[in-house]
């Protein structure tokens, strides 16, 4: 009866509903979290190599300590019952800007031991060809360490994909709460749970493949 039900009255259009939004959320949410992680990651490498933008440096350090000492959902709720509280937004710009900033501290990390990777030397000859700091920095350090770190990037974007499952918290549509309003419509949990849960396996499973194969091909263009 479930599945007659299913096809019938368009209940599938909560899965396939949800999941867009799922994937809208998790896209611009990675692309936030990249440019602030990238931007948080220069600010301390700087700080770390030359002493300069102390107080830059210490913002950042406290971003980083409440982003990943906090659960996300307390984030997320936080930006849309306190922040936005007397503003009337559209729920899935305060998911992605929740997403966005939480994956900002993680990107920033994943950065930073990129540029750490970069043998000093690098550095040093930029430095003694005539470059600035910026300019070794950004001709010379930062490619080599964005190819680095490309893999673990393509990570957070999966692990923000399973992440975004918690935005149901503010009432958000998203494909976890589309499976979930069909349970509790139905009162059938098996099939829109599972059904639920196969996709976001299948997504990892799609996005797991493209890192690696990334990855392979990354390395070798070592040789
Ligand atoms: N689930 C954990 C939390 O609530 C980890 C979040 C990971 N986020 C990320 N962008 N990598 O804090």
């Amino acid at each position: 009866k479930f599945y007659l039900n299913f096809i019938k009255d368009e209940r599938w259009r909560f899965i396939w509903d949800g999941l867009k939004v799922t994937l809208q959320v998790t896209f611009l949410a990675v692309l936030i979290g990249i440019v602030l992680g990238l931007l948080v990651a220069i600010v301390r490498s700087t700080y770390d190599k030359t002493g300069k933008l102390r107080i830059l440096n210490l913002l950042c350090k406290l971003y980083l300590t409440v982003i990943r000492g906090t659960p996300v959902v307390v984030q997320l709720l936080i930006i849309y019952f306190v922040i936005f509280a007397s503003v009337s937004v559209d729920k899935i710009i305060v998911a992605v800007m929740a997403f966005g900033f939480n994956s900002g501290a993680y990107v920033a990390e994943i950065f930073r031991s990129g540029i750490m990777s970069i043998d000093n030397g690098q550095m040093e000859a930029g430095r003694s060809l005539g470059f600035t700091y910026s300019q070794t920095m950004f001709y010379i350090v930062m490619p080599q360490a964005f190819k680095n770190v490309l893999p673990a990037l393509g990570n957070e974007f999966i692990v923000l994909l399973k992440e975004t499952s918690v935005s149901g918290y503010i009432a958000l549509q998203d494909l976890t709460k589309g499976g979930d309003i069909i349970r509790s419509q139905t009162y059938s949990a098996f099939m829109p749970l599972f059904a639920v849960a196969l996709i976001y396996l299948v997504m990892v499973l799609i996005f797991t493949k493209l890192v690696n194969m990334l990855e392979r091909r990354l390395r070798n263009s070592d040789h």
